[in-house]
């Protein structure tokens, strides 16, 4: 299942003195399997484009196709099973007497058995790292962490082939940050959905993803691996971004130890990268 975006602008508000270009003409392939990170600057476009995904929104101009369905076409019932889309802060729609009454609630419309509810309900809540228990708690007993994940668990259940989350940590203390991102990335290595995710932190996102797509003023600025997008620390700060710090943190070192290696955006790697230079070992 592939996303084809092909020119799309995207004006809010057309033809209103509040008239505004939110995507300028976006050109995108994401295939299915990628591990997508979208980052830029607040009002940047970011929540636009991914509300095109699922036809939430639909293109002033250009086209967004979907598992070759025109998101501009009505009657996109079958395509909203598809891709599941988590808002920013989604434990704000949590309104059930109980966390498992609100993750069924998207299965009951589809009519299944409660035998099939319950299976899947059992089976989401281990994969977004909550215990059993708390399926019969309020949701409004928990602690913020735990209540993003019963949002974001009651879009999972409805088994998407393309999960989107729109700063799914945001808000979040580094705690809850972590099992976010950790479950995710679990979550991708054991099923290989195709995930996207918008985050501000770049941290993060050079952590888990395969691919990062940086868009500035509405257009995409950059498309590559993280990789590719976080070594080119120029163009990132050209639009005001900046890469991760431990890069930038890997650059001063290698002004006082030319041999080190400085294409390094994550923790890990540094730490990888440092013991090799002190054991006196060849570049990988
Ligand atoms: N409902 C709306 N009506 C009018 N303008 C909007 C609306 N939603 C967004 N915009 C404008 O469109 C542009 C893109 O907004 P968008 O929400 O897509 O940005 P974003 O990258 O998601 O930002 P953030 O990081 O703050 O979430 C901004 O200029 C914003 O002010
Ligand atoms: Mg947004």
């Amino acid at each position: 299942m592939a996303i084809v975006v092909e020119n799309l602008s995207y004006i809010y508000l057309k033809g209103s003195p509040f008239e505004r270009k939110a995507l300028d003409n976006v050109n995108l392939v994401i295939n299915q399997g990628e591990f997508v990170g979208i980052i830029g600057h607040t009002g940047s476009g970011k929540s636009t484009l991914i509300q095109h995904f699922n036809g939430i929104l639909k293109p002033t101009s250009g086209k967004v196709i979907v598992d070759g369905i025109d998101t501009s076409n009505k009657g996109l019932k079958e395509l909203r099973k598809k891709v599941g889309i988590v808002f920013q802060y989604p434990e704000q729609q949590l309104f059930e007497e109980t966390v498992y009454k609100d993750i069924a609630f998207g299965l009951k419309q589809l009519n299944q058995s409660e035998d099939e509810i319950d299976k899947k309900i059992r089976k989401v809540i281990k994969i977004v790292g909550l215990d059993e228990d708390i399926l019969e708690k309020s949701p409004f007993e928990l602690s913020g962490g735990q209540k993003r994940r019963v949002a974001i668990a009651g879009i999972l259940v409805m088994e998407p082939s393309i999960l989107v989350l729109d700063e799914p940590a945001a808000g979040l203390d580094p705690k809850g940050r972590n099992e976010i991102f950790g479950f995710l990335q679990k979550l991708y290595n054991q099923t290989k959905i195709t995930i996207i995710i918008v985050s501000h932190n770049m941290e993060e996102v050079a952590k888990i993803v395969n691919r990062v797509i940086v868009i500035n003023k509405g257009k995409i600025a950059m498309d590559g691996s993280p990789r590719e997008v976080f070594s080119n620390v120029s163009a990132l700060e050209n639009i005001g971004l900046s890469a991760p710090q431990i890069t930038y943190l890997m650059k001063k070192l290698k002004k006082k130890i030319p041999d080190l290696r400085d294409d390094i955006f994550t923790v890990e790697e540094a730490k990888r990268e440092i013991l090799r230079y002190l054991k006196g070992g060849a570049h990988d």
